[in-house]
């Protein structure tokens, strides 16, 4: 395995904040142990007891079966997932507000559960007159407006599996994901608005459909009114299907396994993984752990920062939110747009009182300083998170002290695309938090730091993070893989779920997670693999061979850096450097643009033949030779540095 940097377990706890404890869900450490323990003992019955909240329209009569790695929550009951994010608030309260959007250039829409749920059952209904039936797959690639969300719902209500892909992807991810899920219909947009200019995203959906024959027709929402090419026997207007469309939709009756959605993720291998989550257990985790970790009330506002192309996006701007009636802020553009103190504007005017954001975020405000701040009233905050990567002690002090102002928990939030919804966090009136650490597993949650052999690690000791049980909003399977979820989750270390980071657990039993140990670099948070960049740059006519490796980075966490090889007639110059970052970033996306390109006469391998990326990631953490970049790489010190390091490598 490789190194990782031990300093974080020296933190000591801060203890979370008076005020907020007397009034939490969850008041004490000895009162979240209490609730932790009886789940333990008997985790089926605390997540039927749990299940009480959702509404069912038929009971369910076993709570899991498990036949590993296969997991059934809830089998036998029936329920509609929109029909529990929407129409039981519209029956106790139609006119709260569920949704208030705020676009980049101020607009705002705000919409009520009744007036989410006329739009979603509209929807749904546009979707039927397209031939949607349930099990079919939707394809939605769009922009932060609310026409999102209510398209995801849409589908969750006729019992459509939605396959959100994140609108920063390029035509040919999208249209691999597409492919891969057979969908058949792709909601979609004209544009999007970033720092004010035009992401002409139908742009690159057209592109993206001249290779998907699975798509009968494409939604299109008008967002910019900029002019786009149409193909009509294809392209219809969202706003003509959501006018001509009746409001009356019942709820379709699902099984609790039925599939809910398919979220693509990175993984060690180029090709993606097409993520499936089901609908009772999901939602129920994400309802549920809203409660418990964000301290969730009626009263309060609540903001997460993610895209909703992610799956943060999914478990916590949608799903979880909406399921508990809460009143949620979407924001449609950057932080730092028209100027770096947009969010904190956000905050003042919503009085937003639960702020959920990501350590790159909150890294880039901290390097902005504190002016930005000193504008706005932040008294409305009352609950901070962060998810998505490691966040290092000093951003965490830096955002207790100044935006938290010391009266505010930390939940520092850890988990995955597969777990669907939220496994280790703090109880923010229970918890005291260690800087950097993630803290103790939510009850219900069986997470354990071991070795390979499975055995638990003694503290201090690097490990694997491990979840020894299944959970509600467990994913079921790599869609049309199963081999692949059995072999990567389920087989590592044999019957326990291996999660692909490694991890530390102290003395207190608090988890500190280190980072990938597998081939998944974190991006501003964003996940992507290195093998999928390679592929890309391995397509470009001048590359004979590529390897690409993490650096950390002050404000994104990890930096991407690629080491290449060239094909006979092609030399190293800064023109082909920029071609190459540039072709990643349009192949993939731009969030997989690499910081760097470094050409090398040689990769460094082992006598088998795999490069040693541990010796590659050195080269890179180290700022490696200096000079121009764009000459070859001085082998002599790969060289060097293999002398130092041995043969053997992963
Ligand atoms: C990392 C994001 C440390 C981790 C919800 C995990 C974290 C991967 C944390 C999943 C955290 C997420 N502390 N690391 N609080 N949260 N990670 O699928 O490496 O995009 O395996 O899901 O992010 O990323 P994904």
């Amino acid at each position: 395995m490789q190194e990782f940097d031990p300093h974080v377990l020296e933190e000591k706890a801060v203890p979370p904040p008076l005020e907020f404890s007397k009034g939490a869900r969850v008041k004490s450490l000895d009162e979240y142990r209490r609730i932790f323990d009886r789940a333990a003992g008997d985790p089926e019955g605390f997540w039927a007891e749990q299940a009480e909240q959702l509404d069912w329209f038929e009971p369910y009569t076993q709570v899991l079966e498990w036949k590993s790695p296969h997991a059934k929550w809830f089998v036998g009951g029936k329920l509609n997932v929109a029909h529990n994010c929407l129409d039981r608030h519209v029956a106790k309260n139609p006119a709260r507000m569920a949704l208030i959007w705020e676009a980049e250039d101020g607009a705002v829409v705000r919409l009520t559960y009744a007036q989410l749920h006329e739009r979603v059952c509209r929807f749904a209904n546009a979707l039927k007159s397209l031939g949607v039936k349930d099990g079919d797959c939707v394809a939605i690639y769009m922009p932060m407006i609310p026409e999102l969300p209510v398209a995801m719902l849409a589908c969750a209500r006729i019992g459509a599996i939605h396959s959100v892909v994140f609108g920063g992807f390029s035509a040919t991810a999208l249209s691999d994901r597409i492919a891969d899920a057979k969908a058949k219909i792709l909601v979609t947009a004209d544009g999007g608005y970033r720092r004010g200019r035009v992401v002409p995203l139908k742009d690159t959906a057209d592109a993206a459909l001249k290779n998907c024959p699975t798509i009968e027709k494409s939604v299109v929402v008008k967002r910019t009114g900029e002019k786009v090419a149409w193909e009509s026997s294809r392209d219809l207007w969202w706003h003509d299907l959501e006018k001509s469309a009746s409001k009356d939709c019942p709820a379709t009756s699902l099984d609790s396994e039925h599939p809910l959605y398919i979220l693509y993720t990175s993984g060690t291998t180029g090709k993606p993984k097409g993520v499936l989550h089901t609908s009772a257990g999901y939602l129920l985790q994400c309802m549920w752990s809203m409660q418990l970790v964000f301290d969730l009330r009626d009263s309060d506002v609540y903001w997460c920062t993610a895209d909703i192309g992610w799956v943060t996006g999914h478990s916590y701007i949608v799903y979880g939110p909406l399921a508990n009636g809460a009143t949620v802020v979407m924001y449609e553009g950057a932080p730092d747009h028209p100027a770096k103190d947009r969010f904190w504007q956000i905050v003042e005017k919503y009085k937003v009182s639960i702020f959920y954001s990501s350590a790159t975020a909150i890294r880039a405000f901290m390097s902005w300083g504190m002016d930005w701040l000193n504008k706005h009233d932040l008294s409305s905050l009352r609950v901070l998170g962060t998810v998505g990567e490691p966040i290092n002690p000093a951003a965490w002090k830096w955002y207790n002290g100044a935006i938290g102002k010391g009266r505010c928990p930390i939940v520092d939030t850890w988990w995955q695309t597969e777990t669907g919804a939220i496994m280790i966090s703090p109880l923010p009136g229970a918890t005291p938090a260690k800087p950097g650490s993630a803290t103790l597993p939510i009850p219900g949650v069986a997470a354990k730091v071991v070795n390979l052999q499975g055995r638990p690690v003694a503290p201090g000791e690097t490990g694997y993070l491990t979840i020894q049980k299944p959970w509600p909003a467990m994913l079921r399977t790599i869609y049309g893989d199963d081999e692949r979820y059995a072999r990567e989750y389920w087989r590592r270390i044999p019957g326990v779920y291996f999660a692909g980071d490694a991890a530390q657990c102290d003395k207190d039993g608090y988890i500190w997670v280190l980072g990938r140990v597998d081939d998944v670099i974190k991006v501003a948070g964003h996940r992507l693999s290195s093998m999928e960049i390679e592929s890309a740059l391995v397509s470009h006519t001048s590359v004979a061979e590529a390897a690409v490796v993490a650096r950390p980075d002050d404000i994104k966490g990890e930096a991407i850096v690629c080491f290449v090889t060239l094909r006979s007639g092609h030399s190293p110059s800064g023109q082909l450097r920029s071609a190459l970052m540039e072709h990643v970033a349009v192949t993939i996306g731009s969030i997989a643009r690499p910081a760097d390109v470094r050409f090398c006469d040689l990769l460094p391998k082992t006598r088998s033949g795999k490069i040693m990326r541990r010796l590659l990631r050195e080269l890179a953490h180290k700022g490696g030779i200096s000079g121009d970049t764009t000459t070859l790489e001085d082998m002599g010190v790969i060289e060097r540095l293999a002398k130092s390091q041995g043969q053997d490598e992963e």
